[in-house]
Parts: C-alpha cells; sequence; structure tokens
C-alpha cells in the first residue's frame, strides 16, 4: 500500500504560476492511498477508483486520453520501460475533489507509487515529482508544479516554479483551521481567469503578483521566527490581493471575515480559490470556536491542523 498526503498552501497562490514564490504544507490528515493485488496471467492493469465507482483498463489508455489515472499509469510504465503487468491497483482518497487539497496530485502519487514498486522498480523523489506534474498538466494547463512537489516531498516547502524547492525551519507550532466551502472550483478555470486579466493589463497584474511574492517572503522569515501575529496579518493582506485577482467568492470572503471575527489571527483561501477551502491561523485553545463559526457560516467541513509539532 501506498500513500499520498494533501497539501495547503500557505502562501503565494496564483502569483506562482508567474515565477513569484509560494509556500505550501503537507496536510497527513487526508490522504490518496493505492493498493495493489496480482491477477491472473494476461488479464492486464485494473485500476479501480472505489470512490469514483471507476473500473478503468489500460487497453483503454488510448482512448481515454483525458483520464489522469490511466494517464499517471501509462507515463509509470513508459518511464521505466517495463510491460505492462497483471494487476489490479484500488485507489481510494478521503481528499474531496476539486477542493483547493490536491487530490489529482495525491492519487497521481500514490498510484505511480503503487505501481512502480509493484513492477520492482519503485519511483521516488525527482522522477516521481516529475511524472505528477505531467498528470497535472491534465488538470491545471500550466500549473506551476507547486501541487505536486509538496505532496511528493511530504515536507513544508518554500518553492520557486523551476528550481528546486526549499526547506525552512518552523520557529514555532502553526494551528491552522481549514474550513471545505463544500463548492467544488477548477483550478484551471480560476488559473485561466487569472491569465485573461494579466493579458488584458501585464503591467497591474504583474504589480499584484510582484505584491504577492513580498508577502511570501515577509512571511518566510516570519514562519522562521515564530511570529505567528505578523503572519496572521500577511494572511490577511495575502486573501486581499487574491480576493483583486477575482479567485476569491462572497462565501470565502464570508468564511475568511467569520475566522477573524472569532479571533483567528489571520485567514485567507487557499488553493485555486473560487470555491475550495480557507485557512485560518488560530491559538490552539481558539481552534474549536473558529471551526464552529466556520460551519455556522456555511463550511460543509472543517479540520484542524498543527505544522511544525515537534
Ligand atoms: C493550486 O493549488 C495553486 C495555483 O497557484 C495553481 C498552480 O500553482 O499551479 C492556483
Amino acid at each position: 500500500m501506498h500513500h499520498a498526503p494533501a497539501k495547503i498552501i500557505l502562501f503565494g497562490e496564483h502569483a506562482v504560476v508567474y515565477g513569484q514564490p509560494a509556500i505550501a504544507v503537507p496536510f497527513t490528515a487526508l490522504q490518496a492511498t493505492a493498493d495493489s493485488e496480482p491477477t491472473p496471467p494476461g488479464t492486464g492493469l485494473t485500476i479501480i477508483a472505489s470512490d469514483l465507482q471507476q473500473q478503468l483498463h489500460i487497453k483503454d489508455a488510448d482512448t481515454m486520453l483525458d483520464n489522469a489515472l490511466l494517464r499517471s499509469a501509462q507515463l509509470t510504465l513508459n518511464k521505466l520501460n517495463v510491460p505492462t503487468p497483471d494487476l489490479n491497483i484500488t485507489v481510494r482518497s478521503t481528499i474531496p475533489l476539486a477542493s483547493g487539497l490536491g487530490s489529482g496530485a495525491a492519487v497521481s502519487a500514490a498510484l505511480i507509487r503503487e505501481l512502480s514498486a509493484a513492477v520492482g522498480c519503485p519511483l521516488e523523489g525527482d522522477e516521481l515529482n516529475a511524472l505528477v506534474f505531467e498528470v497535472e498538466k491534465m488538470h491545471h494547463g500550466t500549473p506551476s508544479g507547486i501541487d505536486n512537489t509538496v505532496i511528493v516531498k511530504g515536507a513544508p516547502v518554500y518553492f520557486i516554479k523551476g528550481q528546486p524547492p526549499q526547506t525552512f525551519d518552523i520557529g514555532a507550532p502553526l494551528t491552522f483551521v481549514i474550513a471545505d466551502s463544500g463548492i467544488q472550483a477548477s483550478t484551471r478555470e480560476s488559473v485561466g481567469a487569472v491569465r485573461e486579466l494579466y493579458d488584458n493589463d501585464p503591467d497591474t497584474y504583474q504589480g499584484f503578483f510582484e505584491e504577492i511574492g513580498a508577502i511570501v517572503n515577509e512571511a518566510r522569515g516570519h514562519i522562521e521566527h515564530g511570529n505567528l501575529n505578523d503572519i496572521g496579518h500577511l494572511m490577511n493582506r495575502n486573501h486581499h490581493l487574491l480576493n483583486i485577482l477575482t479567485v476569491s467568492s462572497p462565501l470565502l470572503n464570508t468564511l475568511v471575515s467569520t475566522a477573524r471575527e472569532t479571533g483567528a489571527l489571520g485567514a485567507k483561501l487557499s488553493g485555486g480559490g473560487r470555491g475550495g477551502n480557507v485557512i485560518a491561523l488560530v491559538e490552539p485553545d481558539n481552534a474549536h470556536w473558529v471551526a464552529d463559526a466556520f460551519r455556522e457560516a456555511g463550511a460543509v467541513r472543517t479540520w484542524v491542523t498543527t505544522v511544525g509539532k515537534s
């Protein structure tokens, strides 16, 4: 059995597509898993996506070109240059779909880990990351690579597109409440909408991206030094800029203000936006109050996670 975690972007989504830095962490309470069992000779490879009630056979890979699971398997077998094994792989995930938590990248990473191990050539690190990135292009069009990178690495990353991810210290534990708005939103669409705004007015939008990049760099310093109030303040500023980029929504804005009114140190949308999730940085004792307030304000699910626990 192989796994891959969900992810949350703490700072810098969208601007990261334009070369600015971003910070993301794995969210291990939610996981994609893949498990396999050998099947009789000649049966080929079947992928069972039990949550989606899908059963896919690798021989369909040429006709179902847009299927991310088949594409993951096909890329793995091509990369390893091995024949199709006789295998059933069952993929499951507790990560809500299209919620900004990286479900697509996590499912691909778990599947590629399981398949490559089953054929005796386990893929990890940069090689795995490169394959998951290929599959991400199907989901997102022009992904920056941050989702696959943090999910494959399974550790906090400071990320700039096209560069090796950097790790950094976390000076004091950070407790986040995550709220799922329950609205599924396509990252491809929100990234496309920002692209259109940028193409129509590159100077203005480049300015917004640079402001977000400066927030990310400031945030990294405060994360390293454990300055929780400053981190919260920067989350609020980052959300304001994401709102200007039109990737927030009335519900996400309500969730963000609710968190702040309930004493969160800061709050912002996380990921592609327009739906998906909101994160709030809280004092640990206040986490359940913020979670309750999120649900009263319309969140369908909430989770609490602490990053950098010793
Ligand atoms: C999606 O999780 C993050 C975005 O910045 C897109 C990307 O980086 O590819 C919105």
